[in-house]
């Protein structure tokens, strides 16, 4: 019975693979390690508190001493590193915290692991495999930004732009190295934007689905042609526990949807659903109206877009939800959970937001 070591299991993409993963495979257990950042939410787990395979500590992951306790009295043989500081506009505001989860908090796990982990001797090989198995989990941001055409692929030089990027491109190359030095048997996933559910408001697809319901402005950066590859994020903890259970070690795979779209398609296509799903603005005006280009991000990358044909091949992994039901179904979410986002604005969030965007929201 594997014991998974989930870290960020109570943010966005880590709460959706907890509940994947405890289905998935009847024979593990899940010990989810999160720090319970403004993107950290229990709640989002909340139904798991009894399950009998699934455990939450509430800790960092740069706490050595907490990992190796942890290590050895859970028998963590397994790693799913999504712990992290998130998102760009933040790490513009205020780079340190993103240096120190992504960066030596990584290090920090890779560490613990390696201690835990020992590599048995070998006379033939310097670094034969060790047991266990690390998955580190990053973005396609790392490869920098493309031109019209194009894809990245696993062998796309690393050309981070943002001070999120650039600690997820540090958190990579360390990983690796670890599998290159010590032989520790890690698994780098580099995926593209994803959307769904549990999505912190502070993200272009949840945020826009906020404001329009709430009547405030939608800010789109730019001239709202920057192009992302969204996917939905039950495809990408589909590709996360494929990669875990059949990878190779010391392999890099890229997870996209397949499916660029203009940020202000995006937008659009979120504003057409909310006035389908939801009831209508006071002035009975559609809510595109809101739509509000404001000044662009610094430095922001003009478009990413994912060549997964080694996933595809390899592992057989293709993503399954076509994005306008994904989009439905997240926008159906949101609304249905509307005391959700407001629990979780309720707290710093809120000051964040209100400096970013004044008192719109
Ligand atoms: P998120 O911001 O929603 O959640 C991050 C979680 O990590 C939170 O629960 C937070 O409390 C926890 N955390 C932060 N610092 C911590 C620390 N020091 N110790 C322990 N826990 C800590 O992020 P997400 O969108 O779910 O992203 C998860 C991972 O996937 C990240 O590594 C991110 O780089 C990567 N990723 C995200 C996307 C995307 O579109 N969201 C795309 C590709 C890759
Ligand atoms: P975001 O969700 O922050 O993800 P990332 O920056 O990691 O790709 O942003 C997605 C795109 O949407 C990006 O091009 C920036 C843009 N954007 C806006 O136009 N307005 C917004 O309010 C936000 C948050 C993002």
């Amino acid at each position: 019975m594997p014991t998974i070591l989930v870290t960020g299991g109570c943010g966005f993409i880590g709460s959706n693979f907890v509940r994947r993963c405890l289905e998935a495979l009847p024979g593990s257990r899940v010990v989810n390690l999160d720090k319970l950042t403004y993107a950290g939410n229990p709640t989002n787990l909340g139904d798991l508190a009894d399950h009998p395979r699934y455990r939450f500590v509430h800790g960092d992951i740069c706490d050595g001493p907490l990992l190796a306790r942890l290590f050895r009295e859970e028998g963590i043989d397994t790693v799913v590193h999504f712990a992290a500081e998130s998102h760009v506009d933040r790490s513009i505001e205020g780079p340190d915290a993103f240096v120190r989860t992504n960066i030596l908090g990584t290090f920090a796990l890779l560490e613990a692991a390696r201690a835990a982990w020992p590599a048995p001797s070998s006379p033939v090989t310097r670094h034969p495999s060790r047991v266990g198995r690390f998955v580190h989990v990053s973005t396609d941001e790392v490869y920098g930004s493309l031109g019209e055409t194009g894809y990245f692929t696993e062998e796309t030089p690393y050309d981070p732009r943002s001070p999120y990027a650039a600690s997820k491109a540090s958190s990579d190359h360390l990983a690796s190295a670890y599998f290159h030095t010590y032989g520790l048997p890690v698994l780098v996933t580099n995926c593209s934007n994803n959307y769904g559910p549990y999505q912190f408001p502070e993200k272009l697809i949840p945020l826009v689905i906020h404001n329009a319901l709430t009547g405030a402005e939608l800010p789109v950066y730019g001239d709202g042609a920057n192009v992302r590859d969204w996917l939905y994020v039950g495809d990408h903890c589909d590709a996360v526990l494929r990669v875990l259970e059949a990878g190779r070690p010391g392999q890099t795979y890229n997870i996209g949807g397949n499916n660029e779209r203009r940020n202000i398609e995006i937008v659009h296509a979120v504003c057409d659903l909310v006035d389908a799903q939801a009831a209508p603005l006071p002035g009975g005006q559609s809510r595109r109206s809101l739509i509000r280009f404001v000044k662009d991000r610094p430095g922001h990358d003009r478009r990413y877009a994912i060549d997964a044909t080694k996933v595809r091949t390899e592992l057989g992994w293709t993503p399954r939800v076509p994005f306008e039901e994904g989009l439905r179904r997240t926008v159906a979410w949101y609304l249905t959970h509307r005391e959700w986002t407001e629990a979780v604005m309720d707290g710093s969030y809120r000051e964040y937001y209100r400096k970013m965007y004044g008192d719109r929201g």
